[in-house]
Order: structure tokens, then C-alpha cells, then sequence
């Protein structure tokens, strides 16, 4: 079902004209690389310096209650980035067994410190884990930077390595102005929709966990 579990993060200013005049395709080049210029470059490139402010916490507090989590649980975080939700998850509930895992090098270099052993380098179209592993998948804003066929099998994986519940973040639109706040506005996203073309790829891909839209 549709929950919106991203609540309680502070609004993100974004200046869709000035993103638009800037992105040129050499931008986009460098920006999917999710390297150094993704995070800490300049804004045009991504985040423009992504560091650990708390944001996460309420978040984390929201998905341990939510998901009725307990000790002993394994959640796994899918494009972990810098790993501040699986930090914020490990404190809000001692004992849960948090894991990430990003396709970015230079973010699990970078993660935070107390995540180290917790945090790993992987990719969620091939996840090295058995089946029914985890007891929560989460996937914040990440699985619309695949063409439809690799979204399919990323989609998959996260219902593999699931046992039940899990919860995706991913760019929608509502509207034509979303849908053209949203065109100015994407550096990465390769598939994006309406709700109804998510609810196409998720009924192929088998996914009935939860999930919500990142309208821009
Ligand atoms: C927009 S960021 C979201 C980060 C974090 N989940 C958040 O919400 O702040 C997208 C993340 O997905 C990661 N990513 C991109 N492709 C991936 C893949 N194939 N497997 C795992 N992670 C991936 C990127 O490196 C990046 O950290």
C-alpha cells in the first residue's frame, strides 16, 4: 500500500529553472557515476554535499514503528548511499541487524563512521544474499535510475532476499505540471511514471510491499 514513511524529512528547495539551464549532458555523464560529484560536488551535479544532519532519525523512528520492527530483525537498506539511515535505524532500535549496500564506491569510502561494518559495496539487480533473508527491504529513491528491464529485475531481487515486508521510494508524477517539473528537474531517473506504470512494473516484477512517490 501507499504510506508515506518520508514524512518527517525537511522539505528539499529545489530550483527546477536553474537545474534546467545547467544540466547538460556531460552533467548527467557524471552525475550517474554517483561518485564524489554526485554527493559533494557542486548542486547541479546531484547533491551538492550530502552529510549527516539527523534528518533520518524521525524517518527511522517512523519505519521501526510502522513495521512493528523488533531486536534481532534484519532490514537491509538498498542504495545506502552514505549509510545515515542504517545509522539512524541501528540507534533507534538496539539490537535490530541493519544492513546497506550501494553501488557507489566513494559513498561506502565516505560513509559514516559508525557504519563501517555495516554498510557494503553491491548492486540491487544481483544481490548477494540468499533468499528470505531480510525481514524489511528498504529502496529510498533509487530503483528509477534503471531502464524498465534492469527496474524489473531490481525489483525482483528486493522481493528475493525479502521475506515479507518492504517499502521503495521512487520518482512519480500526478499531473502534466509534476510530469514537466519532473522532466526539467531529473539528472539520473531512467524510468519514471505515472502511478499507473509503476503499478504495471510492479504487478510484472511480482512486488506487493509498500511504497510512496517522490513528487518534485
Ligand atoms: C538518490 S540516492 C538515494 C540515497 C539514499 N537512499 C537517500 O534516500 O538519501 C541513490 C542511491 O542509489 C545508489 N545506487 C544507484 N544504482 C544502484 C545500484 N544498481 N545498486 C545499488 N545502489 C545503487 C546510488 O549510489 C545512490 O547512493
Amino acid at each position: 500500500m501507499r504510506i508515506n514513511l518520508l514524512k518527517s524529512l525537511p522539505k528539499v528547495e529545489r530550483d527546477v529553472k536553474a537545474r534546467l539551464i545547467a544540466k547538460t549532458p556531460e552533467i548527467i555523464a557524471e552525475a550517474s557515476k554517483f561518485g564524489k560529484m554526485y554527493f559533494d560536488g557542486p548542486r547541479e551535479y546531484g547533491y551538492g554535499g550530502y552529510e549527516y544532519d539527523g534528518r533520518w532519525v524521525p524517518v527511522a523512528k517512523d519505519i521501526v514503528s510502522y513495521y512493528q520492527l523488533k531486536p534481532g530483525m534484519k532490514v537491509l537498506d538498498i542504495g545506502c548511499a552514505k549509510g545515515f539511515l542504517v545509522k539512524d535505524l541501528s540507534n533507534a532500535l538496539p539490537g535490530l541487524d541493519v544492513l546497506g549496500i550501494d553501488i557507489s564506491e566513494y559513498a561506502i569510502k565516505n560513509c559514516d563512521d559508525s557504519v563501517v561494518d555495516k554498510v557494503r559495496l553491491g548492486d540491487v539487480r544481483k544481490l548477494p544474499f540468499s533468499g528470505s533473508t531480510f525481514d524489511l527491504v528498504l529502496s529510498i529513491n533509487v530503483l528509477h535510475n534503471f531502464d524498465r528491464q534492469d527496474l524489473i529485475k531490481a525489483l525482483k531481487e528486493i522481493v528475493r532476499v525479502g521475506r515479507s515486508k518492504a517499502f521503495i521510494q521512487v520518482d512519480a508524477y500526478e499531473s502534466s505540471e509534476q510530469k514537466s517539473n519532473f522532466e526539467d528537474w531529473v539528472l539520473t531517473a531512467k524510468f519514471y511514471g505515472y502511478p499507473e506504470d509503476w503499478y504495471e512494473i510492479f504487478k510484472e516484477a511480482g512486488y506487493t510491499g509498500d511504497y510512496d512517490w517522490t513528487i518534485v
